[in-house]
């Protein structure tokens, strides 16, 4: 029996193509609205914000995309990404399961959003911007846009939600050294924001709120665009690479996934492992779990309302159908940036309308814990918010060990910790509190969605 640890993809063998699961689904998504007349918005809406290659990945039906070759170029920096068979966690665990993880935190900015930054930023390019406006929760997808922008000489402004800026200052540096520009968000810079500020001083931000500042500064200034890091249909397509690349590491294991995993803020790195694998199941694959961990403190998929509402807290975005907790819910100020958005990717939540995938919603210490676990048995320090795809990983692992079955189960390790180590000196501290969110808050939030008619 082989023992082998690490499956490493060649260069050569890294895929060409992304892959949209759209045309693969049993219902086509529901349409995105105009909060103003509630008819579906057609490509042309979205030319402030977005290059029209964009806004055609956004609506594209084709199954594959071709990835261009200046993307694929820059992909070779860091991918094909690792694939672990952690084998020292099996072994802690004394579990029979086979526990797979894609490792995403090899990528410059150390985790799986540069695989989006870089073709956003070299679609941008392509349409002649100069100038890019986008948010940040965790810091990370700020990082890559400033790498990806740097790659390709423009400029890019971030706002970061306050409450991560406070946490993580080595952020700023790390963006600042590709030329970007980092601002705390709610931020004196928009009309959004010195309005947030004026109501609430000692705002903490949240990622809708960061999302409406950057959003004001694309629509206002005709040279500026914006890019999100989550949520639409194609930051999810251009993950999808990670779920490819995976299942041709696991046929070199000779191995299929029962269950697959991945942690979800607005979704794209769950799309990114999880897609490839539903697409194969819908064409008549093999049947695998596909399961999303999401935090308790902002549990969209699993208590939030399948709605149309904004995605973003000033009401400047179009109306999306998915799961919501309200675009005014101001998520606390727990220790996973990257998670504390209010909605869930459009596509994740059609998904679990149609019974496709799973989710569940742990608590943060319990996450940390996972985390930890992991690190002393692989090494890598994980992300706070891949800590809640560990712990999905090792309850899985734990209940094959209870039931005596032997499963493979395949989980995103979308990014590593070591800008985060001040989570974990307050794990370490005990100064981690388990939040569930705030019922009489959500409900006022939730009183909030925009009045859509049910046939829309
Ligand atoms: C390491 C990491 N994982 C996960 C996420 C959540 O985003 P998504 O659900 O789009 O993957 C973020 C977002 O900032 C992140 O930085």
């Amino acid at each position: 029996m082989s023992d082998t640890v690490k499956y490493l993809l060649d260069e050569a063998h890294m895929p060409k193509f992304w892959y949209n699961v759209v045309p693969d689904l049993p219902a086509p998504p529901p349409p995105v609205l105009h909060p103003g007349t509630l008819q579906p918005v057609g490509p042309t809406d979205f030319e402030p914000l977005f290059p029209m290659a964009l806004i055609q990945q956004e609506v594209s039906t084709e199954r594959h995309i071709e990835i261009p070759e200046p993307v694929r170029d820059i992909y070779r920096q860091w991918r094909p990404t690792p694939l672990f068979r952690a084998r020292r966690l099996e072994k802690a665990l004394e579990t029979p399961a086979r526990i797979y993880y894609k490792y995403e935190g090899v990528s410059p900015a150390g985790s799986h959003k540069p695989n989006t930054a870089v073709a956003q930023a070299f679609y941008n390019r392509e349409a002649g911007v100069r100038k890019i406006a986008t948010e940040t929760g965790a810091g990370q997808w700020g990082s890559s846009l400033a790498f990806a922008g740097a790659l390709f000489g423009l400029e890019v402004l971030v706002f970061m939600v306050r409450v991560s800026y406070n946490q993580k200052p080595y952020r700023r540096a790390f963006m600042e050294t590709f030329g970007a520009r980092c601002v705390p968000s709610p931020s004196p810079e928009t009309n959004f924001g010195r309005a947030v500020l004026a109501r609430t001083p000692d705002s903490n931000g949240s990622l809708g709120i960061a999302i409406s500042e950057a959003v004001e500064v694309a629509a206002t200034h005709d040279d500026t665009k914006y890019a999100l890091g989550s949520v639409l249909n194609h930051v999810l397509l251009h993950q999808t690479i990670i779920g490819q690349e995976a299942r041709l590491q696991l046929e070199m294991a000779d191995d299929y996934p029962d269950v697959v995993l991945g942690c979800t803020g607005g979704g794209s790195n769950f799309a990114g492992i999880a897609f490839p694998f539903i697409g194969e199941r819908l064409r008549g694959g093999r049947e695998t779990r596909i399961l999303a961990v999401e935090p308790a403190a902002c549990p969209s998929l699993t208590r939030g309302k399948y709605a149309y509402d904004f995605g973003d807290t000033g009401h400047m975005t179009p109306l999306t159908k998915m799961h919501t907790l309200g675009s005014t819910f101001m998520p606390p100020g727990f220790h996973a940036g990257g998670l504390r958005y209010h909605g869930m990717a459009p596509l994740v939540s059609h998904l679990r309308e149609l019974g496709l995938i799973e989710a569940r919603a742990p608590m943060q210490t319990a996450c940390f814990e996972a985390g930890v676990q992991f690190a002393r048995a692989e090494g890598i320090v994980p992300a706070p918010e891949a800590n809640h795809a560990v712990r999905g990983a090792i309850d899985e692992a734990v209940r094959c060990r209870e039931e005596g079955v032997s499963k493979a189960i395949l989980f995103n390790l979308c990014g590593h910790g070591h800008f985060d180590m001040q989570a974990y000196t307050d794990y370490f501290a005990g100064k981690l509190t388990d939040q569930s969110y705030d019922e009489q808050e959500l409900a006022m939030a939730l009183a909030g969605l925009p009045s859509v008619p049910p046939e829309s």
